[in-house]
């Protein structure tokens, strides 16, 4: 799957599924554009993609809960490498914060902010250039866009609004040449679990308790993800691609439970 010359976006790859996806569309031999809000993680990444593809990429210093930053992602690129291939939507955040508990509108407004308003923002700016280029979307989403989870429903919200908005657009651009597809995870080890408060030992028991019995890595969703973004994917759109270590078959609550 050669990406050699394609323009690919990956917001949020200072870290976890976005830095490994970052990676690999470099090996592939992509141009790459990093964004994130850390410089250190950043420019690691920056690195490792260099040696891994030898393309340097475009790294943008971007908080994507700003409109006016989330946009200007998209016209840095273009303005960089002349054209946009690819827009995966990867930055997100997650909380845990009860229905119940008083200052949970602010929380709200956090989540869907960065997990929704961000890529509808990103997208709105991108469109024109991939309508352009007959380029595609990739949306990372969640399990937890279908299951509910309790003390989560803020984030729940945010992935099952981006699910749909992604399969209505991909039926608003499908003529125009343009695919929009979901990538959904369950529990991938990343530092999303230490900015929730998890501790690693809640984390290595939650993937002990899933139907497969182990967490998932984050390059095998970036391996998904390149699928989704390379012409063998061509007659897909509107689609959601599950990689979850079979959590939807027991729902991921029960998975959860450790945590209480
Ligand atoms: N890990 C899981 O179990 C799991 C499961 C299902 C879905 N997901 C989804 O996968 C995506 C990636 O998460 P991850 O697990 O890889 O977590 P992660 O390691 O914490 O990575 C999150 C990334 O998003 C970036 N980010 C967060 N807020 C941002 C903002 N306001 N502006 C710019 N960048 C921002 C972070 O960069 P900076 O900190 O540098 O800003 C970081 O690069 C998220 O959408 C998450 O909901 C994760």
């Amino acid at each position: 799957m050669s990406f050699k010359d394609k323009v690919v976006i990956v917001t949020g790859s200072s870290s976890g599924i976005g830095a490994a996806t970052a990676k690999l569309f470099a090996r592939e031999g992509a141009k790459v554009t990093l964004v994130g809000r850390n410089v250190n993680k950043l420019k690691n990444i920056e690195r490792e993609c260099t040696e891994l593809g030898g393309v340097q990429p475009l790294t943008i210093v971007a908080d994507v809960s700003k409109d006016e930053e989330a946009k200007a992602i998209v016209q840095k690129t273009v303005e960089h490498h002349g054209k946009l291939d690819v827009l995966v939507n990867n930055a997100g955040i997650g909380s845990f914060s009860s229905i119940l508990d008083t200052n949970y509108m602010t929380e709200f407004d956090r989540i869907i902010t960065t997990n929704l308003r961000a890529v509808v923002v990103t997208t709105n700016a991108a469109l024109p250039h991939l309508i352009q280029s007959k380029g595609n979307i990739i949306n990372i989403s969640s399990i937890s866009g279908v299951c509910p989870t309790p003390a989560m429903s803020h984030y729940c919200t945010s992935k099952a609004a981006l699910d749909h908005f992604s399969r209505s657009i991909a039926a608003e651009v499908a003529s125009k040449g343009v695919r929009v597809n979901i990538v959904s995870p369950g529990p991938v080890k990343t530092d999303i679990t230490h900015t929730m408060g998890i501790s690693d030992e809640q984390v290595e028991i939650m993937g002990k308790s899933t139907p497969l019995g182990f967490l998932i890595k984050s390059e095998e969703v970036g391996e998904l993800v390149l699928y989704l973004a390379s012409s063998k994917a061509k007659s897909i759109t509107g689609s959601t691609f599950v990689i979850d270590v079979g959590s939807t078959l027991q729902g991921i609550t029960s998975s959860l439970e450790i945590l209480k």
